[in-house]
């Protein structure tokens, strides 16, 4: 690993060697979060625009030159990331006036990039890939996290792509698809009585007790960096011009941590010319960066969590440091939005771009919407909105935005009789 210089300390700036910690900086526990130091001279005589246009792989993998991986051998074989970056012209025309009043001129540049495509159906797969490969560098055979659900099905996925054992701390509350996803890869799956974060601390204490290599966000230092990947894929996408804003959907912090260091190191590897503004999205009911953010603190104030789209249900953001300063120094903007609004935008995805979101995955879509609406998105911006999640992954949900289908009987008479009510009304 020559190309990584170490590891820093985001709240002290302390730095430290690779060997020399695991996780977080020994001066301030848990809290201190670090962040892996490349060496962008050398990357930048590996890595060029002209060798990635070479390069056939269909994965994270084709940036490994922007990973703090030693060891390319131990890398997991499902195909994690690269996943498409679709242009939604029709999404562009239903944000126009006529459908959202005079206040929208519309928008001409919109891309939707689809993480639901992942292997496991979840833009944690980016993170899980990386987190199994430390896992094999350091001959761990077991790890753990604690997950609403999404890093927890990704790690259970990745864990067994390569044979390793895991231990997955869910909240009760966590939606069935996805504790089906961890019980069939073989997950030790531990369902927690309380909430996300209490589920957080107890696997942070559990791994410190069994010893089990930990894949928690904002604590283990190398997730970040899977998390990255889909920032390099998007300015790759669109051919190196970044797009003017992305969207997306914030809980811990973590994607929207990643997405603005994957900015950065293409800006220092001068592949791109500007920082894009990174746009916080977070449910009205577990808002605590909003407020933050509008307040001008890093501090964060616990709030009581009331929102379906329960991957982002996160009351105590753990990489909340990092998921500010993505958006203070882009000049970006955390937004909220309600649980109707998440509902509509999963609709309007769905029907506009064909791309099936869970309520987390559509929230950053739902937080354009809402800009578009109140006339502050110029229609000439490039723009950008992460889906982070698929929607198969709570279908009660979907089924809350659409409602049920029509139950007939087998009868002509039964079917003319319905066709007499179409259109329907809500088919939008
Ligand atoms: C579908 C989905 N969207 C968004 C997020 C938010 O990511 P982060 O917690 O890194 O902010 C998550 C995290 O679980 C997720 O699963
Ligand atoms: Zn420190």
């Amino acid at each position: 690993m020559d190309h990584v210089l170490g590891l820093k300390c985001v709240l002290c700036g302390a730095e430290y060697d690779v060997g020399e910690v695991l996780y977080v900086c020994p001066k301030h526990g848990d809290e201190g979060i670090l962040d892996v130091v490349y060496d962008y001279e050398l990357i930048g005589r590996r890595l060029t625009k002209e060798r990635l246009a070479d390069d056939p792989t269909n994965s994270i993998w084709r940036y490994a030159d922007l990973l703090p991986i030693a060891d390319p051998g131990l890398i997991p074989p499902l195909q994690v990331g690269w996943t498409p970056l679709y242009r939604a012209e029709r999404l562009e025309k239903r944000l126009g006036p006529s459908s959202l009043g005079r206040r929208t001129k519309g928008l001409k540049h919109l891309w939707v990039k689809d993480d639901g495509r992942e292997p496991t159906a979840s833009y944690k797969d980016r993170a899980s890939a990386v987190g199994v490969v430390k896992a094999l560098e350091l001959g761990r055979d077991v790890m753990t996290c604690a997950s609403t659900g999404n890093a927890a099905s990704s790690l259970a996925g990745l864990a067994a792509s390569v044979g390793l054992t895991t231990y997955i701390f869910v909240p009760q509350t966590a939606p069935q698809a996805k504790v089906a996803q961890l019980l069939i890869f073989g997950a030790n799956v531990i369902m927690v009585k309380g909430t996300y974060d209490q589920a957080f601390d107890l696997c942070l204490e559990a791994s410190k007790e069994y010893g089990w290599y930990s894949r928690n966000t904002a604590y283990n230092p190398y997730l970040s960096e899977g998390k990255k990947t889909a920032a390099l894929e998007i300015c790759e996408q669109l051919r190196w011009e970044a797009p003017d804003r992305i969207f997306v959907s914030v809980g811990d912090g973590c994607i929207i941590g990643g997405l603005w260091k994957g900015l950065k190191d293409l800006c220092t590897l001068g592949f791109i010319g500007k920082m894009p503004k990174l746009m916080g999205v977070q449910a009205e009911g577990a808002a605590p960066l909003v407020r933050a953010w509008r307040e001008g603190t890093e501090e964060i104030e616990p709030v009581v969590l009331n929102t379906l789209a329960d991957s982002i249900a996160v009351g105590v953001p753990r990489d909340r440091i990092k998921a500010l300063r993505a958006v203070r120094q882009t000049g970006g903007e955390y937004v909220a939005v309600s649980d109707e609004e998440i509902l509509d935008a999963m609709r309007v995805l769905a029907r506009g771009a064909a791309v099936f979101a869970e309520p987390a995955g559509a929230a950053g879509f739902a937080g354009l919407v809402k800009l578009v609406q109140e006339g502050r998105i110029d229609p000439e911006e490039r723009i950008v909105v992460v889906v982070t999640g698929n929607g198969l992954k709570d279908v009660a949900s979907a089924i809350k935005a659409t409602g049920k289908p029509h139950l007939i009987e087998p009868t002509m008479e039964d079917l003319r009789q319905l066709m007499g009510q179409y259109p329907i009304p809500n088919n939008r």
